[in-house]
């Protein structure tokens, strides 16, 4: 049995001669998670930076010491600058980048939830093998070592043959709609809601637990149905999901619900 350590100073040893060099594009969990990960890790050189206003993109890049900034990610992603990009902008973008990256020949690390639909998953999965970049999604909770241990009982046999999993979340960082101000995560069309933000962990988690989801039923609803716009106290109308509930039924018979 064996799950990695907790990070310390000394945790990263170097394999990338020279280092990596990444762009990333967008400054909200772009800049609080992948640039000082990335900043971690000597693998990794963090060479430029994208956001769609510029003051923000040139604010990070002076945060975190990056040379090349810019408001427009076509010119991030045509630089010679760089060799991979991380995409961590709202969903509804991730196709168009995502694809713009690639047909560059960069290697790409996508934020979940993927894409708005399974065509533009598709079509996003299709190009990558087809100029044979490496491509992953961000799904990084498969690295925390509790998951990694469930992933190793399970394997060993430990639980025996899995028949049901329930997962059960009782969040409250929507239900108060003076709180967090409107945003893209409240658009349906921008592929907001916590079906993706939140529902991409789970179902990832499960998948790789127990098998390939062979049938799935499920409802979403939204019930906090207007929220505050940024810096202001007018309200505006959410369509994107707050609350959810799937069934999948995986390849071995077994049953799982998600309800969030
Ligand atoms: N893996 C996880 O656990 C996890 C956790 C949180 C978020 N995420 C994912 O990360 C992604 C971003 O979420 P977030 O919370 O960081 O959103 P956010 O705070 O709204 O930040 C989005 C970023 O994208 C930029 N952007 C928007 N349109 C752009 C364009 N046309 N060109 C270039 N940049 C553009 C924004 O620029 P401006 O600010 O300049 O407008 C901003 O920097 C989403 O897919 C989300 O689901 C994943």
């Amino acid at each position: 049995m064996s799950y990695p350590e907790p990070f310390t100073e000394t945790a990263f040893e170097t394999y990338a001669d020279p280092p990596i060099r990444v762009g990333v594009i967008g400054t909200g969990f772009g800049a609080s998670l992948h640039l000082s990960a990335l900043r971690e890790n000597p693998d990794f050189l963090t060479a430029a930076i994208c956001s769609r206003r510029p003051d923000r993109a040139r604010a990070a890049a002076l945060d975190h010491g990056i040379p090349i900034h810019s408001a427009d990610y076509r010119e991030l992603v045509r630089g010679g600058d760089v060799d991979a990009i991380i995409v961590a902008s709202p969903p509804h973008l991730h196709h168009g980048m995502v694809i713009a990256a690639l047909e560059q020949g960069k290697h790409v690390l996508c934020e979940k939830p993927m894409a708005r639909n399974l065509a533009e998953a598709r079509d996003m999965q299709r190009i990558a093998e087809r100029v044979g970049s490496i491509a992953m999604v961000n799904l990084q909770l498969r690295f925390l070592p509790v998951r990694m241990r469930i992933y190793e009982l399970i394997r060993e046999g430990y639980i025996g043959e899995p028949h049901a999993a329930s997962v059960v979340v009782h969040r409250s960082s929507l239900s108060d709609p003076h709180d967090r101000p409107w945003g893209w995560l409240m658009e349906q069309e921008k592929a907001g809601g916590m079906l993706g933000a939140t529902g991409a962990h789970y179902l990832d988690a499960l998948r790789w637990w127990f098998g390939e989801v062979k049938a799935v039923a499920g409802a979403v609803s939204t019930m906090v149905r207007q929220r505050r716009l940024p810096d202001s106290s007018a309200m505006a109308k959410v369509d994107a999901d707050d609350n959810f509930s799937v069934i999948l039924r995986f390849a071995n018979g077994a049953l799982g619900t998600i309800h969030v």
